[in-house]
């Protein structure tokens, strides 16, 4: 490894950051992380701060399950590496198809896809919903329905269902025939509802009005996450996700529980459409399956779409699939990941710690104005929208948010800045004491606004 003065002079020289600009980051270099142990992360200039980021939603394990690590290694001497195209498997990806169903049985889910992460997951799952309506002599469903606010990767299918314009400008046009209903937000929407359920219900009056203009046999599927993420943690009513089942049976169209991020226990449940009493009828998985620690997505399958596949001509054969899919490292990682998530019923802590945090922050909200809206309470995830005027909901400028994230990061927190929110999603294995920790940075950090 080349020294610290190496690292520094070279950070992002010749490296392009995800979501970020290139020359901006020459100016402003990021932040060099050089390791990582329990919730923690340590920088090269001395910081060792909570990461209350989980790295991206996904070290849900923390960053020193030992069990995981050592399965990869294992993996890494017997079989680093065969594909499973067709004529091939490995026995590690058997193992963990069978682990990943039992895992997801109570959700439905009877077949797995492996990907290598969550856009791959999202791109793969729209185009087997097209395929399954081909299948089943329907090839006019080729339509999407998505939410507004919501995150479904970068791909060209998930950022067309993708309901962030921030997204998706930049890289127009982008496919066509997907249509967007608005968020279950309660701070800001077009109906100006500020209760959840009736929130709830208008939304719900809206997928249908737009089923009925669009024409049902033209909607292949539905796609939303259980509680919406990096638009911002928004926790839609109990109701919602139910009303979206509802909707999709009447008319013949697939749901697509994108739980990206909510599944795994981040919600306090095993998944994000369990969390709600849903049982959709494709999930789409990464992050937490491996805890980041290796990439790996997932679609998941219940029996009404599998038995349409399997009962198929040769029609049924799946034209898309990753050189990376069903990698036996990455199958390790899951198999491991998998059994560590149950042992350490990692969802019980999530819903305790979750509870801690938002009930913090609710606090913090009577302390500081520039507090316009806290969102969470279900789970791990926690979002804090900032403005300057609290009547007017003005989202707070950039340059403010910047100084509560260094000043939250230099109290002893790491957060996620989205636009004007505050974004957390800590490893759920976190304590009491280090939930506390974020709470204090967050105050030091509010308070340098
Ligand atoms: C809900 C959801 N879907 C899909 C994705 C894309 O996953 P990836 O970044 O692994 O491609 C994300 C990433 O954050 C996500 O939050």
């Amino acid at each position: 490894m080349k020294d610290d003065n190496f690292l520094r002079e070279m950070n992002a020289r010749h490296l392009w950051h995800p979501m970020g600009h290139p020359g901006e980051q020459q100016a402003n270099a990021p932040k060099i992380i050089k390791g990582a142990e329990g919730v923690r992360i340590t920088d090269i200039d001395g910081h060792d701060p909570v990461d209350a980021v989980g790295g991206l939603w996904c070290v849900n394990l923390g960053y020193s399950n030992d069990a995981v690590k050592q399965a990869i290694s294992d993996q890494l001497w017997q079989l680093p590496y065969y594909s499973a195209f067709a004529g091939t498997t490995n026995p590690a990806a058997i193992e963990a198809s069978y682990a990943v169903q039992e895992f997801f049985a109570e959700d439905g889910m009877t077949r797995v896809f492996f990907t290598s992460g969550g856009s791959d997951s999202v791109d793969t799952a729209l185009r087997m919903a097209r395929q399954y309506h081909r299948l089943r002599n329907e090839p006019t469903r080729t339509k999407f329905l998505s939410l507004k606010k919501g995150y479904h990767g970068t791909h060209w299918g998930g950022a067309s269902v993708n309901g962030n314009n921030r997204f998706r400008i930049t890289y127009e046009p982008l496919l066509p025939g997907c249509f967007h209903l608005p968020s279950p937000y309660t701070y800001r929407n077009p109906y100006d509802e500020s209760d959840p359920a009736t929130l709830a219900e208008k939304i719900a009056a809206a997928m249908v009005d737009e089923i009925e203009f669009q024409d049902p046999s033209t909607i292949a599927a539905f796609i939303m996450e259980p509680i919406q993420g990096a638009g911002g943690v928004i926790v839609p009513d109990a109701s919602f996700m139910k009303h979206m089942r509802d909707i999709c049976d009447r008319y013949g169209i697939l749901l697509i529980s994108d739980e990206v991020i909510c599944g795994f226990g981040r919600t306090g449940d095993w998944t994000g459409a369990r969390h709600w009493g849903v049982q959709p009828d494709m999930m789409t998985i990464a992050k937490g399956i491996t805890s980041g620690y290796f990439p790996v997505g997932g679609v998941l399958l219940g029996d009404k779409v599998a038995d349409v596949f399997e009962s198929a001509g040769p029609e049924g054969s799946i034209w898309t699939g990753y050189t990376y899919s069903a990698h036996p490292v990455g199958a390790a990682a899951v198999v491991s990941c998998l059994s560590e998530t149950l042992r350490l019923d990692t969802k019980t802590n999530a819903a305790a710690r979750g509870k801690q945090l938002y009930d913090g922050v609710c606090k913090l909200a009577e302390k500081y104005d520039i507090i316009g809206d806290v969102r969470g309470g279900h789970g791990l995830m926690t979002g804090i929208e900032l403005v300057s005027d609290r009547a007017k909901k003005t989202p707070m400028d950039a340059q403010t948010m910047k100084r509560v994230h260094q000043a939250t990061y230099e109290a002893g927190t790491m957060v996620r800045l989205g636009a004007h929110n505050v974004l957390m999603s800590p490893p759920l294995v976190i304590s009491e004491a280090e939930v506390d920790v974020i709470l204090a940075s967050l105050d030091a950090g509010f308070a340098a606004a």
